[in-house]
């Protein structure tokens, strides 16, 4: 297969020296890649600004804000079979980016958030015979039907629900959510071995779509 997979954070700039961003670490999506690689399969990464080096025989496509992981990731979409979304979109940017480096002014500054561009939701409106597997990061209330809603308004074949402590950290613990609603498998361990058992599953479930 072709694979598509986003990683690590978006960073959406206030001015020239400032942004907002998240923890993200990348480690589960370069480790997903790694694992894909290793299983014989082509891999698009699409990754925002982390201090991981990419397996080799990848294609690598660096971005850091919301618009261009939505740029690169349509352009490399038509192409694939399947996309594996684990990029911690920063939800919010800036109304206004200022260039330059904003000063101070001794008083509070008001910062106006507009929601960026929901990438994963645009890739499934487009995805026709393609598969799509999605992550969402809940924290622990109605954590089941935060990614179920997540599935289907992104249109997923399925999404993997993880908690607040996957980020940043080595290991992880997750479940896999079916359209259904029923979680079907529980992965626990180094992201390295749950990269490995989650492109086993994609092989055996989504790979004849
Ligand atoms: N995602 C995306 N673009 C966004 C936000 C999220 O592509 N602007 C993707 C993520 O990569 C992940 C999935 O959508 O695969 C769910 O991300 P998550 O942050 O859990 O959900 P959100 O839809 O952003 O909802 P919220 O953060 O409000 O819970
Ligand atoms: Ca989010």
């Amino acid at each position: 297969m072709r694979i598509l997979i986003t990683a690590g954070p978006t960073r959406e700039y206030l001015d020239d020296v400032r942004y907002l961003s998240n923890a993200s670490s990348g480690r589960m999506g370069y480790a997903l890649a790694e694992a894909a690689i290793a299983r014989g399969h082509q891999v698009i990464l699409v990754t925002g600004p982390v201090g991981l080096t990419p397996p080799r025989n990848c294609q690598v496509h660096h971005v850091e804000t919301t618009d261009e992981l939505l740029g690169a990731c349509r352009e490399a979409f038509p192409a694939c079979d399947g996309v594996i979304a684990t990029a911690a979109v920063c939800d919010y940017r800036p109304r206004e980016r200022f260039s330059g480096k904003l000063a101070k002014t001794g008083v509070s500054l008001e910062l106006e958030l507009v929601e960026t561009a929901d990438v994963l939701a645009e890739l499934g409106q487009t995805k026709a015979h393609r598969w799509i597997m999605g992550f969402a990061l809940e924290s622990a209330e109605f954590a089941h039907q935060n990614a179920l809603r997540k599935l289907k308004e992104k249109n997923c074949d399925i999404i993997v629900l993880n908690g607040p402590a996957a980020i940043g950290s080595n290991t992880n613990e997750v479940e896999l959510i079916d359209p259904l609603g029923q979680a079907i498998e529980r992965y626990t361990g180094s992201k390295t071995d749950i990269a490995m058992r989650l492109i086993e599953w994609v092989e055996a479930h989504l790979n004849s779509q």
